[in-house]
């Protein structure tokens, strides 16, 4: 039949006008959410095990964010940032310094976690230059991060899938190994192996020249293709000592462990490092509305203070009185229920389930902290040999899942930029020891579906 738009003769699912991410796969159609669930047009129930992608904790359909929403609209919506600010961005910020670590100033606001790590990457630079060392340009990052998709963020990812087709575009900014304990780039075994990672960065700062370098960026704990990878406890503090030596500033992203997914505020209250920007997204508007957040040291703010100058940046949406309104009404929620203790504790729950799933065929590793979990999934469990890529083991897996009403995150490249396949976990912080429980088994029934078709 001709589409009813273009006139162009297609077949049914040709007059779908929306690019998706995956072309040429049918996804149901969401219809509504409600807690940990999402339903489709199709009536079919799913566990969102994912929390979306790594965002949703206080759960769905929470109709006070609703209420928040449709209170600042009647007030007003836009007001914009180079006029006004709101009552609503106000209060977000005040909650926002309220969690962080002593020392925190300020809150640029930003519209998703690209443009938070955008964001710290020219706060980095302004400040250097305002500081008068205009020579340190350089960022270093970890192979295998994920900081987003924008060119600056794409160029601190250190995933060769995500790069590969934009490497012409990209700023050349070097990348060290991660904290792979599973794996250990330098084959040793922690405790004992002196967090020869972290001395990594001391070996990059000195072949870059500490002059050059600006800034290292750093999630606490890994999600996408690394699986929720949990560093050695002498791993940051080492990193903050090192950044400190070298005059070097330390961005840690947030985006995905910001408002307590790992069971503290911040992923780095696991360890006791202030580091000098945070950059949080996702989870700090509960995934109401679409929110980034770079929170900033007063040891950087003070400089352009100082000098009486001011961040040249801006987006037209950023502080957004609504979505600022959305983020409050989220942070305010997880205090008022308690949720990031919550986190804590269903996250051991959910920790110790996964964790029988080590018995079954295909799980190498199962690793995490609060509610973010990650599982990699191997070939062989003596010599850790990952599957080939071509087999997309973890979509395999991810599949099996929803087929069954699971959501989960499939990662790859965890090994090498190309092999590795892992499958991470961040439910919403109300999850039921019920519904940990529907989770694991479903999760277990996939892989064990997966195993039987490989024949492993
Ligand atoms: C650690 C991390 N940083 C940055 C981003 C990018 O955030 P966004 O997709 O909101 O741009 C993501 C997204 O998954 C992430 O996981």
């Amino acid at each position: 039949m001709p589409c009813p738009y273009t006139g162009i003769m297609n077949d049914l699912t040709n007059t779908d006008h929306v690019f998706h991410r995956e072309v040429g796969r049918d996804y149901p159609v969401a219809a509504r959410a409600s807690g940990v669930y999402i339903y489709d047009t199709a009536g079919r129930r799913y566990l969102d095990g994912a929390g979306g992608y790594f965002v949703v904790n206080i759960g769905h359909g929470v109709t006070e964010i609703g209420a928040a929403i449709a209170d600042q609209l009647a007030r007003f919506a836009n007001a914009h940032t180079s006029h006004f600010t709101s009552e609503a961005e106000q209060k977000f910020a005040d909650r926002l310094i309220a969690l962080a670590p002593k020392g925190f100033a300020k809150v640029w606001m930003s519209t998703s976690g690209s443009a938070a790590n955008e964001t710290a990457l020219k706060l980095v630079r302004h400040y250097h230059l305002v500081n008068g060392e205009p020579q340190r340009t350089r960022i270093i990052a970890r192979w295998n991060a994920y900081h987003g998709g924008t060119i600056g963020s794409l160029s601190m990812t250190g995933q060769p899938r995500r790069r590969d087709p934009f490497e012409p575009y990209l700023l050349d900014f070097p990348h060290i190994e991660p904290p792979y304990c599973y794996r250990c780039p330098f084959n040793l075994t922690n405790p004992g192996c002196g967090i020869a990672c972290a001395d990594a960065l001391e070996r990059e700062i000195r072949r870059v020249g500490p002059q050059y370098v600006a800034a290292f960026i750093v999630e606490p704990v890994s999600g996408g293709p690394l699986g929720a990878l949990v560093p050695p406890a002498e791993y940051l503090p080492r990193i903050r000592e090192i950044c400190d030596r070298h005059g070097i500033l330390m961005i840690v992203d947030e985006i995905i462990t910001a408002a307590g997914r790992t069971g503290r505020n911040f992923g780095v209250d696991h360890w006791g490092v202030v580091p000098d920007i945070i950059t949080a997204a996702k989870g700090i508007g509960g995934g109401y509305l679409p929110i980034g957040a770079v929170i900033v040291h007063h040891r950087v703010y003070d400089a352009f203070e100082r000098k009486g100058q001011s961040f040249r940046h801006g987006e037209t949406f950023a502080g957004h009185s609504v979505v600022a309104a959305a983020g409050l009404a989220t942070l305010e929620y997880l205090e008022r229920h308690d949720l990031i203790r919550r986190a804590a504790e269903m996250g051991a729950v959910l920790g110790a389930r996964l964790k029988t799933l080590a018995a079954l065929p295909l799980v190498g590793d199962v690793r995490g902290l609060g509610l973010l979990w990650g599982l990699e999934l191997v070939r062989d469990k003596a010599t850790k040999a990952p599957f080939p890529r071509a087999l997309n083991v973890s979509d395999m897996v991810a599949r099996e899942c929803a087929n069954r009403g699971l959501l989960v995150v499939p990662g790859v490249g965890a090994v090498d930029g190309i092999d590795g396949d892992t499958v991470s976990l961040a439910p919403p912080y109300i999850i039921t020891r019920a519904e940990i429980a529907e989770l694991v088994t479903i999760l277990g029934q996939a892989i064990e579906a997966v195993a039987q078709k490989l024949g492993a």
